[in-house]
């Protein structure tokens, strides 16, 4: 049985206020999040979209203090940045606010103090490093070092980039000081943990009620982190930017809220900046408090747990014991996978990204927005390109759908004086496309299936274009001119038809078609609650006699190969820097080891060995625990390659292990030992394996 839904509210991931949204952001986040806003607009349902500014966190005071300004200043620049390519995008959000805000700094303190007061939070006291010469407790990023399960020297203090491991700080072999470059000492500090174990249960059946609605990977991802059982986790950080505790506890002092404690608070705050800006106080509520209402994160998949289990899990606290203001959970969180550029990934840190403000400065946004739905990565990664921007750009945005338009308005104002010459009928419409053509639009949209929703919407583009080929008004007007008044009254309503289809897409485009067809104001301007446009699709809206714009305009301009050849250039010289810098890295990993005697070397013991059983380590998703076999003994050896294989695949291999690796304890687990691997060109952890079967427990010499 499905509720009875009174409204939606929409969310979008906060983008850190740390640089410019590039291409991958928006067509994993902001893209389907507002085609979905302005479908269901149409459609006449209550629904509104905010997001805003992610301004707290590590990562700014960083760059803050390498470009020697304050973290206000950063996240001024670069909050005004995305919230204009944004605009310029036309990323109709209702809100856009940011976390510095006050408003959101009160709803953050209250959200802790709620939790506080309940005694919900643990303190707990925790060696931490400590920079003696800066004087500041060191958190995640600001510790760097070698990372223990790949060797990346460069491994921050919360992830590592190569492996991607997730870290903490001490678990760093060599760490160092982001501040001052100098070895950080461990010194004890005390911080707010929340219990999410406590929640283990509660979060287990919310998810399990919405399994089925839910994307998979959304599903699957959440319930990985259940089955490893849920722990504490710290909600305070050693920091001078963020939120301040509210509370005069001297133990308070100089710790300011996790970033992600906060961030996903803003979601609210926003919502409330909103229902003041619009005069009524207090209309956030029944957003997010009336049980008929219901709300939607789009997300990238790196931010699902935040999404499925903390922010519910936060929000779970809160309503603890409540009998009013009651918040709702999330009915759903539709998490994109990845959509990569030329064949790589998107990377801020390497340099390698198209970043949408300065794409806009060249190119149309509703070309882009076109080409990127139809690239959303809904259930896995997709790869976009500037040839195949340019291609649809070029066959289906100007040849297709721009010439349909365009052919059928300048004919008008040339044979028909610029009037609808024909009374048309439903009927006919239906000669080109169906009612259950646009409601299965509809639902493609419901279910956040957007490529099919977008190319559904382009297949009745195609139709109506082959509708006017077909017919030839051209020529019939010589010998009958009725029948082309027939015609031409088909294509002008089709043109009508298409521009409310497509406004979710093209939003722009769709307003030119609209004042072309002798239209005032734009067609958001036709939207009302309770009434569906999108549903006018359906029926002819233009009777004979109405009166055109009495010109026209080309939709799309075509994008030519000069247009993108600096843009591919740009790509080739990226990408032979990130080339270079890899075949660097890996020279610098294989030759920059200090010589060792041959004495040394001898002193590793290789060893074949065989797999008799693997399992997966609980609360560390990339090690997997193996039982080897070496000779007569058995050993216990983590290795981190649990993204890379499943343990099946491994039970019965032959591997190769150094053997005489002094013992070591990973999650509370012994390992004893290494096994050798290797990274293959896909960027996958490949186990050597002996090629010829060893001996078991023999020597490699
Ligand atoms: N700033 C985070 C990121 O870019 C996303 C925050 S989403 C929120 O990954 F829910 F916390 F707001
Ligand atoms: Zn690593």
């Amino acid at each position: 049985m499905t509720k009875h839904i009174a409204r939606t509210l929409v969310t979008t991931a906060l983008p850190y206020a740390n640089g410019p949204v590039h291409l991958g952001h928006l067509a994993g986040v902001y893209l389907p999040a507002d085609i979905y806003v302005r479908y269901k607009r149409m459609k006449g349902e209550d629904i509104i979209h905010i997001g805003g500014s992610d301004e707290h966190g590590v990562p700014i005071t960083i760059t803050a203090e390498k470009e020697g300004i304050s973290p206000q200043d950063v996240v001024d620049r670069y909050h005004r940045m995305n919230r204009d390519a944004f605009s310029r995008c036309g990323i109709s959000f209702d809100y856009y606010g940011r976390t510095s805000s006050s408003v959101h700094h009160e709803t953050a303190r209250e959200f802790f103090l709620e939790i506080e007061n309940k005694k919900i939070f643990n303190r707990k006291t925790e060696q931490q490093f400590y920079d003696a010469t800066a004087g500041r407790f060191l958190s995640d990023r600001y510790v760097t070092g070698t990372c223990p399960i790949c060797g990346n020297q460069e491994a921050n203090g919360d992830q590592c980039e190569q492996c991607g491991t997730h870290l903490s700080p001490t678990e760093l072999l060599n760490p160092k000081s982001k501040l001052s470059d100098a070895t950080p000492e461990l010194r004890e500090t005390m911080h707010w943990y929340f219990p999410l174990g406590r929640f283990q249960n509660a979060l287990e059946a919310y998810v399990e009620t919405h399994r089925d609605e839910w994307r998979s990977n959304v599903v699957n991802y959440t319930r990985t982190w259940l089955n490893q059982g849920l722990n504490d986790r710290a909600i305070t950080r050693d920091l001078g930017w963020g939120i301040e505790l509210p509370i005069s506890d001297p133990e308070a002092k100089g710790k300011v809220l996790y970033v992600w404690f906060d961030a996903v608070l803003g979601y609210i705050s926003f919502t409330r900046e909103w229902a003041s800006l619009r005069g009524d106080k207090d209309l956030w509520r029944s957003y997010w408090q009336d049980p008929e209402s219901r709300v939607v994160h789009f997300i990238g998949k790196d931010n699902v747990v935040f999404h499925t289990l903390m922010f519910p899990a936060i929000l779970m606290a809160w309503n603890e014991g409540r009998q009013e203001g009651i918040y709702n959970l999330a009915d759903n969180v539709p998490a994109s996978e990845f959509m990569n550029f030329e064949g790589r990934k998107f990377s801020k840190s390497r340099n390698y990204a198209v970043y949408l403000g300065e794409f806009l400065e060249k190119f149309p946004a509703d070309a882009l927005r076109y080409s990127i739905a139809m690239n959303y990565p809904e259930n896995k990664d997709t790869d976009f390109s500037w040839t195949d921007f340019q291609n649809r750009t070029n066959g289906e945005l100007a040849d297709t759908l721009g010439n349909f338009v365009k052919r059928s308005i300048d004919f008008t104002l040339a044979r028909f004086d610029g009037l609808v010459p024909w009374d048309y009928c439903k009927e006919s419409l239906n000669t080109v496309f169906l009612d259950g053509q646009i409601d299965d639009i509809a639902q493609h949209y419901e279910h956040f299936h957007f490529r099919e929703a977008v190319s559904c919407t382009m297949d009745i583009a195609r139709a109506a274009n082959r509708f006017l080929t077909q017919n030839e008004p051209w020529k019939v007007i010589k010998s009958d001119r009725d029948a082309a008044a027939r015609i031409m009254s088909a294509a002008l309503n089709l043109c009508r038809s298409l521009s409310i289809l497509f406004y979710p897409i093209i939003p722009d485009t769709c307003d030119r078609i609209h004042s072309m067809l002798g239209f005032e104001g734009q067609i958001g301007d036709l939207i009302r609650q309770g009434d569906s446009i999108w549903d006018q699709a359906k029926m002819p809206g233009l009777l004979k006699g109405h009166k055109l714009k009495g010109s026209s305009e080309i939709l799309f301009r075509k994008i030519e190969d000069a247009d993108i050849e600096p843009e591919l250039k740009k790509i080739e010289q990226l990408l032979a820097e990130a080339e270079k810098r890899e075949a660097g890295a890996a020279v610098e990993r294989t030759f920059f080891k200090p010589v060792i005697s041959f004495d040394d070397f001898q002193k590793v013991d290789l060893r074949a060995a065989t797999v008799i059983s693997a399992e997966k380590v609980k609360k560390a998703a990339k090690l997997l625990k193996l039982q080897l076999r070496v000779g007569s003994e058995t050993r216990q050896v983590l290795a981190g390659i649990a993204e890379h294989y499943s343990p099946d695949e491994l039970t019965g291999r032959q591997v190769v292990l150094v053997a005489n690796l002094a013992e070591r304890t990973l999650r509370g687990e012994v390992s004893q030992g290494m096994i050798l691997a290797v990274e293959g060109a896909d960027g996958r952890l490949l186990v050597l394996e002996p090629s010829i079967e060893a001996i078991n427990g023999s020597q490699i010499q």
